[in-house]
């Protein structure tokens, strides 16, 4: 007879399993077959694939695979919906958004169990974690519909959005975003992924059961294939994607030159930090919702374990400990810790991705896992930083762990990545935890927590993370228009530069005899080819422009790099020397107004040195104005939504208003902390290099501004396809214009690309805060605060 003691000792966990018979009955209610859901209602099945239980390996349901005339007929209901519901009042369209949380409440346990089946998560994330959040998600855009007018004054919906989304948090994600794209007045066609389409079709049937007008939500259930018809297609004015970084790449070359709004939610390789004065106890409660929540199949999983050697003995054998009593099995068992992957397509990929890191010397320490689809929460040692285990997304219950001295190699190795998604830092050190926040490349950073998310904060990530915010006032921009430009007329593309040898004065007759030089690294150059070419004035020759080529655009973008103190210089120093290149400017506005006039362009010579000026001191005034936000979203946090510049942004001028449109664009860029590579119009090319002495009296610090004269278009495809360069304004022909943003896939740099002449630059359509945006990307740094 044992005793008390040892039976309590001896007991294990008793399953406590959730009643799954309510999505089960649903599934019967609907004959377990599914068409796709389109103008309200749901349409006959066809072309039918199996959706499993990965838990169970057992089939829930057949779901219709798109068809392009699926697709064709989704974007023609929503086209058909929008502008009836763009008119809506924002109060208007907020009821439905409420409506909409409230249905979802009404549905919770089915969705829950919905999605537990489907993904095979635990139900206790489905349950406590994924729907409470999605009614989150609409109750607070509910609310940005009713103040839209008041908070977005100018701001229009974008119109038709297409919208793909992962198998990881299925509902989640749709409502990351259809909530921001319905408040904003925009119509939806979503396609859920293959292994998880279900909760998006119960969604689809309780928005119709709350009203929403037909047309307005549209779901198309399929895989890649229909994806791609989406994304695709010509009736679609924006895209937003969350999945593979792979795919994000494939994405952008396909509606390169469309005119579609793009966002991409990528991958992620995040780093969790933890410093030698952390609470341990409380990090390694951290370790397991960063890497252990949902399976490790969360995009900003903290799956790269920093860890400082003086305390890393004692935190690998908590963790282990921890890691040791993590219970993995049926996910609809409520004491579970991890469930099922989501597939065994995923299960040999993580698999696979361990064997080649257990060949390159990994040591692992596993828990223990049922046979079928599960993976062991997994710890590696003995990873090199370079290795496989340690540079590729896994998606899977796999943490590496590494050491470091000092936390300037605590930075290092968490940058040394192609992705920006999320860190994690734990330090009872505030001073180390905020510096480091600053620097880590991460869109979203957590101090001593983890994986916490709040529809009232943005969520997107940097560099190979993708671009663009979902969540918070920041995601509301990416489905809103800026103020349209004025549809003026597209320039007639510039002549083309024929290449003079040396500098050789082109022979002017009474024009302005010049040979500029191009101005790189605070000093002017001559180029690298030694060529230029001859710049025209309305009699004929009147300088020489330098012929700018691949080598003095990488010594450009090197400069650049150089000038990163200006990003952290303060605003008010960015000011003012904002405000010195201002009054510069202003003191020689006579002189630029006779150089414009003897390039030809005297008729607007006047009005465009003094809208110049304007610019300047206005983006000198928004130069310690423009800053963040903080958000409200978690109880005992605070979140900062810092606006951080990109980095290095290339620029490409139009041909016409070269004064206008060269300080309309690098303004906006150095004011928010840029450094800038600009290829200045083509036609006229001297305005630029008269403004390098306005610069170099300004104290504009070297490397902030560099100018490449020459062939723009040709330049914009050297630098869109430059990894160094984070974003890249450019505009010009529509032809370059889509030749910019497929080669902007490499390293997933944002682009802003327009045909040239459409904007004027001299109306209100050429400066604002929506200039500032595009030079800028939303750091959320989440504080403990009031604990
Ligand atoms: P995926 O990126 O292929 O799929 C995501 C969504 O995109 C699905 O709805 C899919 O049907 C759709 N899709 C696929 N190809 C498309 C195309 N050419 N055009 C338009 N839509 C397309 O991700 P997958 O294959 O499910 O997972 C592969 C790996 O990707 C995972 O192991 C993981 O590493 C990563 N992943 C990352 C996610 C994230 O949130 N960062 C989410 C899902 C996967």
């Amino acid at each position: 007879m044992p005793t008390i003691s040892e039976i309590l000792m001896t007991m294990d966990y008793g399953p406590a399993p959730e009643d799954a018979s309510i999505a089960h009955d649903w599934l019967a209610r609907h004959g377990a077959r599914f068409g796709h859901f389109i103008a309200g209602t749901l349409t006959s099945p066809h072309t039918t694939f199996a959706t499993i239980n990965p838990a169970t390996s057992v089939e829930l349901a057949q779901v219709s695979a798109g068809s392009a005339a699926d697709v064709d007929a989704a974007v023609e209901a929503a086209r058909a919906a929008q502008p009836k519901w763009a008119a809506l009042s924002g109060h208007q369209r907020a009821r439905h958004l409420y409506a909409l949380a409230r249905h979802v409440q009404q549905h919770a346990r089915l969705l829950s169990v919905l999605e537990t089946l489907d993904n095979g998560k635990p139900i206790r994330e489905s349950r406590d974690i994924d729907i409470p959040l999605v009614i989150r998600h609409f109750y607070h855009h509910a609310g940005w519909a009713e103040v839209l007018a008041d908070e977005f004054p100018a701001a229009t919906p974008l119109g038709v959005c297409a919208q793909v989304i992962p198998w990881n948090f299925p509902l989640l994600m749709l409502a990351w975003k259809v909530a921001p794209a319905l408040a904003a007045g925009n119509t939806v066609v979503l396609k859920p992924a293959e292994y998880t389409p279900l909760t998006a079709l119960a969604f689809a049937q309780i928005a119709h059961e709350a009203g929403l007008p037909e047309g307005v939500l549209n779901i198309v259930t399929g895989d890649g294939e229909t994806g791609a018809l989406l994304t695709g297609h010509a009736g679609v004015d924006k895209v937003a994607f969350t999945g593979s970084t792979e795919v994000g790449r494939l994405i952008r070359k396909q509606i390169a030159g469309s005119g579609k709004a793009l966002t991409l939610e990528l991958g992620g390789k995040s780093p969790f930090i933890v410093f030698a004065d952390a609470d341990l106890d409380a990090a390694v409660e951290g370790v397991v919702d960063a890497i252990w929540f949902n399976g490790g199949q969360v995009c900003c999983a903290g799956s790269r374990l920093l860890v400082a050697e003086a305390v890393a003995p004692r935190f690998t054998a908590l963790l282990k400990a921890r890691l040791g009593k993590l219970v993995t099995g049926d996910p609809l068992d409520k004491s579970v810790d991890l469930g099922a992957i989501v597939h065994p397509v995923q299960l040999e990929r993580i698999t696979s991705l361990v064997d080649q890191g257990v060949a390159e010397g990994a040591v692992l320490t596993q828990g223990a896992a049922p046979e079928g689809c599960f993976f062991a929460p997994t710890l590696a040692e003995n990873v090199d930083p370079a290795s496989i285990l340690a540079t590729t997304e896994i998606f899977g219950p796999v943490a590496t762990l590494t050491t470091f001295r000092t936390p300037a190699d605590a930075l290092v190795l968490a940058n040394a990545t192609n992705y920006g998604l999320a860190a994690s830092i734990w330090s009872e050190n505030i001073s180390l935890a905020l510096d480091m926040a600053a620097k880590v490349k991460a869109g979203v950073v957590w101090i001593n927590a983890t994986n916490l998310f709040d529809a009232a904060a943005g969520f997107g990530g940097m560099r190979e993370s993708g671009f663009g915010r979902e969540g918070g006032r920041e995601g509301m921009v990416a489905y809103l228009a800026m103020p349209s430009p004025k549809a003026g007329k597209a320039e007639t593309p510039p002549a083309a530069c024929d290449p003079l040898p040396g500098d050789t004065a082109p022979g002017a007759k009474g024009g302005i005899d010049r040979t500029a030089k191009l101005y790189i690294a605070g000093k002017q150059t001559r180029p690298d080819s030694g060529y230029s070419y001859a710049v025209q004035g309305p009699k004929g020759a009147i300088g020489l422009a330098p012929l700018g080529n691949r080598k003095d655009i990488r010594n450009a973008v090197e400069a650049a790099h150089k000038a990163f103190g200006w990003g952290k210089a303060t605003g008010h120093n960015r000011a003012q020397v904002l405000y010195y290149f201002a009054e510069n400017l202003e003191a020689r506005a006579e002189e630029f107004v006779a150089r414009l006039t003897a390039m030809g362009l005297g008729k607007s010579a006047r009005s465009e040195v003094d809208t110049a000026v304007q610019r300047a001191f206005w983006y000198a005034a928004q130069a310690d104005k423009f800053d963040g936000h903080v958000h409200s979203t978690q109880a005992n946090h605070v979140t900062l939504a810092m606006h951080e510049p990109m980095g290095v942004i290339a620029i490409s001028c139009p041909d016409r208003s070269p004064l206008l449109g060269f300080v309309s664009l690098v303004l906006p860029a150095i004011a928010t902390g840029n450094a800038v590579v600009v290829t200045p119009s083509q036609s006229h090319p001297l305005i630029a290099c008269d403004l390098v002495q306005v610069m170099e009296t300004s104290d504009i610090p070297a490397g902030v501004i560099n100018i490449v004269t020459g062939p723009r278009d040709d330049l914009a495809r050297v630098l869109a396809d430059h990894d160094d360069v984070a974003a890249q304004w450019y505009f010009g022909t529509a032809q370059s214009c889509a030749d910019v943003e497929a080669r902007s896939a490499g390293n997933l740099k944002q682009t802003w690309v327009e045909v040239a002449g459409l904007r004027d630059f001299s109306s209100s359509a050429g400066y604002g805060k929506g200039f500032l945006h595009r030079a800028t990307q939303v750091k959320n740094i989440w504080v403990p605060y009031g604990i």
